[in-house]
């Protein structure tokens, strides 16, 4: 995986048909996705539960572009190995998750993937700072964790810009979590974004036996981006 900070869709499989992962996967990367977003949930950390290690294992030879895996489990320490093991190539613990998060950021790299930290929408950014150095990636959520289709809250833009500050020059994408779509992308992509998640956005109205609907929502949320400039 290369570096760059031109803007990457990620759909979330969580808002795809669970019965078909492996055709949902193959459909959304021939329609032109950049990565792949799998949502963890723990009931725990989060009120609801999906999936653990061994079915990101099991779709990981359907996955061509990035395996972005976002962790939404308490605690986090245990299973990396395994979500490591089971071929992510991304990694993304909460800051929220436990006390440990510096500990857990240093075990992710040592595994093998590029870490990922996640800060809820109720932790400042300036959180961050000392942990700039570990991450590839911060994950800035638009919405409480948890579910899918929920409403963007507009307050985080301001976080984005916040932490686009804060990164500088270092390699560390800003990816966007929660209420993307044509109309909220172009704010987070001006505010610093370069990845943005997409549940419903991308999967909104079409299946594995109407792809291009896929297609044509992945193309909508890339060009409302591409009608702001990046925050450099
Ligand atoms: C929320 C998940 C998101 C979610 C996004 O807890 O981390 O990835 O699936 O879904 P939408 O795009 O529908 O808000
Ligand atoms: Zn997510």
């Amino acid at each position: 995986m290369s570096f760059d900070r031109s803007v990457k869709i990620a759909p979330s499989i969580l808002s795809a048909d669970f019965a078909n992962f492996g055709s949902e996967i193959q459909a959304i990367e021939a329609q032109g996705c950049d990565w792949v977003h799998v949502d963890v949930m723990d009931g725990h950390f989060v009120p609801n539960l999906t999936f653990g290690p061994a079915l990101c294992k099991a779709i990981r030879p359907h996955i061509k572009t990035v395996m972005d895996v976002h962790l939404m489990i308490a605690p986090v320490d245990p299973y990396i190995d395994a979500f490591a093991d089971a071929g992510a190539d991304i990694i993304t613990a909460h800051l929220e998750a436990g006390p440990h998060i510096h500990r857990t950021l240093q075990a992710i790299r040592g595994a093998g993937a590029k870490a990922g930290l996640a800060l809820n929408p109720g932790t400042p950014v300036e959180a961050a700072a000392p942990l700039l150095d570990l991450c590839d990636l911060i994950c800035v959520m638009t919405v409480n964790p948890g579910f899918g289709g929920q409403k963007f809250i507009a307050s985080q833009v301001a976080q984005v810009r916040a932490l686009r500050d804060m990164i500088g020059d270092r390699p560390i994408h800003i990816e966007i979590d929660g209420g993307v779509d044509p109309t909220t992308a172009p704010k987070v992509v001006e505010a610093g974004a370069d990845v943005l998640v997409a549940g419903s956005a991308v999967f909104r109205g079409g299946s594995v036996d109407t792809p291009e609907v896929y297609g044509e929502n992945i193309r909508a949320i890339r060009a409302a981006a591409a009608t702001v400039q990046a925050a450099a």
